[in-house]
C-alpha cells in the first residue's frame, strides 16, 4: 500500500544518529507545504512538490537511493489525502509511564493540596506503597483493562510509542503480573511499547527494617526472573532520599545490566544525592526527573551523553520548581520530555500538556520541547532507528495538528490539538 499526503505543513527534526543537543536541538526541518509518501508504513520520502514526489515513487536518487527501503517502489500510489494546510509532525514518543497501575489515588491528591508533602504521605506508607496494596489484590484482567484506558488516552493525544514501567508490585510474583499486563497491552494496541522492570520503585513497608533485603531481593529473585521472561528492555530504580541510596542504586543496576537490561535511573527529584553523576558513571541512557541537579551532575551527564528526562508535568502537579532544561541544553545534555504518567505525583496521559508546560514554564522554545518530544525521546527508549522523526526509512507514525505549525499546541490552550494520528501509515485516531 503506497500513500502520498499532500498540503501539509510537515515539521520535523531530523535524526543523525543521535539525539540532538545544544543548538542542534532548535532546529527542524520544516516542509510548507508538505508532502510525504509512504509504502508499506513506512516514510520513503519527503518533499514539497506532491507530484515530483510521485513520480519518483520515492525512487529518491542520489544518496538516498543507497538505502534499500528507498531504492523502488513498483506501486502506484493507491490514495492520497490532502492535509488540508495543517501541521504534521512525527508521533509522539512518551518516554517514562508508570500507566500500568490498579487504582487512582485521589485521595492523595486532595491531601497534597490540604498541604501534605508528596515524600511525607510516601514516608507515611502511602504514595507508591497505596498502588503497590492496590496492584497486589488486582488479578491480571482489570489491571490489563485499566493499562488499555490509559494506552488508549495516550494514543488520543498523539503517542505513537511509548515506555511503561513496572514498580507497583515490589514482590516478585506482582512485578511479574505488572510485566504481564504490560506485555499483553503491548499486543492489542496501535502502538509500540517499550517496557521498563522498576522492581526497585520503592523500599515496600514490611521491609523498611530490613532494606538491605529487599535489595537482596531484587537482585536474587526479582531482577533474575524478570529477565527470564524476555519483556523488560530496560531497568530503572528510584534513587532518592527516603528511596534507594546511590550504593543501593549502583548494585541493583550493574546487576540487571548483566542480565543484558539497559539503564535508567530516577534521580535528583527532591534532593540531589549525585544521582546525575551517578547515571552518568554507569552509562545510563537516561536519568529522570533531575529537578534538583546541580551543574556538575548536569556536566557528567553531558560528557557520558546520558539524555535528561525532564518531567514537567511532575514539578506541575507537585507544585515544585521545573528542571533547568535550559541550562542541560546549553551544557550539551541531550533533553527528551515525557508524561511520567502516574498515579501518585502527576496523572496525565497528555504529551501536548507537556509540551505546554515545557514551553511556557520549563523555558525550552517550540522547537526545543518538539525535539524533546518526538526524536531525543525516541533515543531515550531506544526506538530511534524507526520512531522519533520523519525521514525515509522510518516508520510512517504521524500527528495531524488541528492548526498550522506546533505552536498550536501551547498556543491553544488545554484543548487536545490532535486531530489524527497514524501509526505505520494507518489511521489509529481521529478525533
Ligand atoms: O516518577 N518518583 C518516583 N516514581 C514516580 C511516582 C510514582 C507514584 O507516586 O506512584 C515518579 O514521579
Ligand atoms: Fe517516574
Amino acid at each position: 500500500m503506497t500513500k502520498l499526503i499532500y498540503n501539509a505543513k510537515i515539521y520535523t527534526p531530523q535524526d543523525e544518529g543521535e539525539p540532538r543537543r545544544g543548538a542542534a536541538a532548535s532546529e527542524l526541518m520544516v516542509l510548507d507545504p508538505g508532502a510525504m509518501l509512504i509504502h508499506d508504513g513506512v516514510v520513503v520520502a519527503l518533499g514539497s512538490d506532491p507530484d515530483a514526489l510521485a513520480a519518483e515513487r520515492g525512487a529518491g536518487g542520489g544518496a538516498e537511493s543507497e538505502t534499500p527501503i528507498v531504492t523502488k517502489i513498483d506501486m502506484k500510489i493507491d490514495m492520497k489525502i490532502d492535509m488540508k494546510g495543517r501541521c504534521v509532525i512525527p508521533g509522539f514518543v512518551d518516554p517514562h509511564t508508570h500507566l500500568c497501575f490498579a487504582a487512582t489515588r485521589e485521595n492523595e491528591f486532595r491531601m497534597r493540596l490540604g498541604g501534605a508533602d508528596y515524600m511525607e504521605i510516601h514516608r507515611a506508607g502511602g504514595g507508591i506503597m497505596s498502588s503497590v496494596r492496590s496492584l497486589r489484590e488486582t488479578a491480571l484482567e482489570p489491571l490489563l483493562a485499566r493499562t488499555l484506558a490509559g494506552l488508549e488516552r495516550s494514543l488520543s493525544f498523539g503517542v505513537t510509542t511509548v515506555e511503561v514501567k513496572t514498580g507497583y508490585g515490589l514482590e516478585t510474583a506482582a512485578e511479574l503480573r505488572q510485566l504481564e499486563a504490560i506485555r499483553l497491552a503491548a499486543e492489542q494496541v496501535p502502538q509500540d511499547v517499550v517496557p521498563t522492570f522498576l522492581g526497585a520503585h520503592s523500599i515496600p513497608v514490611e521491609y523498611r527494617e530490613r532494606r538491605e533485603e529487599f535489595v537482596q531481593l531484587v537482585i536474587e529473585e526479582m531482577l533474575p526472573a524478570a529477565a527470564e521472561t524476555g519483556v523488560p528492555r530496560y531497568c530503572d530504580i528510584f534513587t532518592e532520599e527516603s528511596v534507594f541510596t546511590v550504593a543501593e542504586s549502583e548494585r541493583i543496576l550493574t546487576r540487571a545490566r548483566e542480565f543484558g537490561m539497559e539503564l535508567k535511573a530516577h534521580v535528583d527529584e527532591i534532593v540531589n544525592l549525585g544521582g546525575a553523576e551517578m547515571a552518568a558513571r554507569l552509562g545510563c541512557v537516561s536519568a529522570e526527573h533531575l529537578i534538583a541537579s546541580d551543574d556538575d551532575g548536569l556536566a557528567a551527564m553531558a560528557e557520558a551523553g546520558t539524555i535528561a528526562v525532564v518531567l514537567p508535568g511532575t514539578s506541575f502537579s507537585l507544585k515544585k520548581p521545573y528542571a533547568r532544561a535550559p541550562r542541560m541544553i546549553e551544557l550539551g545534555v541531550p533533553v527528551a520530555l515525557a508524561t511520567d504518567c502516574n498515579p501518585g505525583s502527576c496523572y496525565t496521559e497528555s504529551m501536548p500538556f507537556i509540551v505546554t508546560l515545557a514551553v511556557m514554564q520549563a523555558g525550552l522554545s517550540i522547537e526545543q520541547a518538539l525535539t524533546a518530544v518526538t526524536l531525543n525521546a525516541a533515543h531515550a527508549i531506544g526506538v530511534a532507528e524507526r520512531a522519533g522523526s520523519l525521514e525515509p526509512g522510518k516508520y510512517a507514525d504521524f500527528v495531524v495538528l488541528e492548526g498550522e505549525s506546533p505552536a498550536v499546541i501551547p498556543y491553544h490552550l488545554a484543548v487536545n490539538p490532535v486531530r489524527e494520528v497514524y501509526k505505520r501509515g494507518e489511521l489509529v485516531h481521529r478525533a
